[in-house]
């Protein structure tokens, strides 16, 4: 198996940065150069993203990415991470928990949830798919922009948002959609979660709305619930000033 590609900066305990589809670590870009005085920010591309291949075009389930992440803490003999994910990060971090919960110092959900897709969602992944063989990755960039970001986000970001989207290699994101279509519900697991939780979510996200964040806050016994102001789904990169200080608040207190 390839090594993942890891931005690795910072000093002191560790915080794993996963980030959502289709993107790569640098939507964490704000945040591993804020928190870099306080923890080691690593930050991966999981496989299939970014600079990490997926060696043979094997399946990219959110199991498989929580393994590669554990790979990961190994090679750097972390014991415990302070594990923070953004959508699709977030499942992937709830399945981490799912299997490697002694892995975890503190849990951090950003614009997710933690239900699996209902029959509708598990058929949007399916036209997804089909649209993105016919009409390529542009074309789905275009259909994602205005859920991942809110209506007053800038050119600037939007730009950047759509040349990560159109430069992650397309067989990959027909397999994370795979993924994420047959992902299970991971709501019961969330009562179980022992260690201190943080919910971040944009006041505008449209796909993972601030009602589902505080479902997930009330689910998780030692939880606090942050909404950003002004941003959507990519809350990280649309108000990156908010979502550093409530990481910063949070980790500092652990
Ligand atoms: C993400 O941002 O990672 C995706 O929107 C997740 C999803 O499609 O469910």
């Amino acid at each position: 198996m390839n090594p993942l590609y890891l931005d690795a900066s910072g000093t002191g305990p560790a915080a794993l940065f996963v980030h959502g589809f289709p993107l790569n670590h640098t939507m964490w870009k704000a945040q591993t150069e804020h928190l870099s005085d306080v923890r080691t920010c690593l930050a991966p591309d999981l496989a299939g993203f970014g600079a990490s291949s997926n060696d043979g075009g094997a399946a990219l389930t959110m199991e498989r990415h929580a393994d590669d992440l554990v790979r990961i803490l190994d090679a750097y003999e972390v014991e415990r991470a302070d594990v923070i994910g953004l959508s699709m990060g977030g499942y992937v971090a709830l399945a981490m928990r799912e299997r490697h919960a002694s892995r975890f110092r503190s849990l951090t959900l950003v614009d997710t949830k933690a239900e699996a897709d209902d029959a509708a969602g598990k058929a949007k992944r399916d036209a997804g798919i089909l649209s993105l063989r016919t009409n390529g990755r542009s074309a789905l960039a275009q259909g994602m922009l205005p859920k991942l970001v809110a209506e007053g986000a800038a050119d600037k970001l939007r730009h950047q948002l759509t040349a990560i989207i159109e430069g992650t290699d397309e067989d990959s994101i027909a397999l994370a959609l795979e993924g994420m279509r047959d992902r299970p519900d991971r709501t019961a697991l969330l009562r179980g979660v022992d260690v201190p939780s943080l919910v971040i979510c944009g006041e505008h996200d449209a796909l993972t709305p601030p009602s589902v964040a505080r479902e997930m806050a009330r689910a998780l016994p030692q939880s606090e619930l942050v909404i950003v102001e002004g941003a959507g789904h990519m809350a990280p990169m649309e108000n990156p000033g908010a979502v550093n200080a409530a990481l910063r608040k949070f980790l500092s207190a652990l």
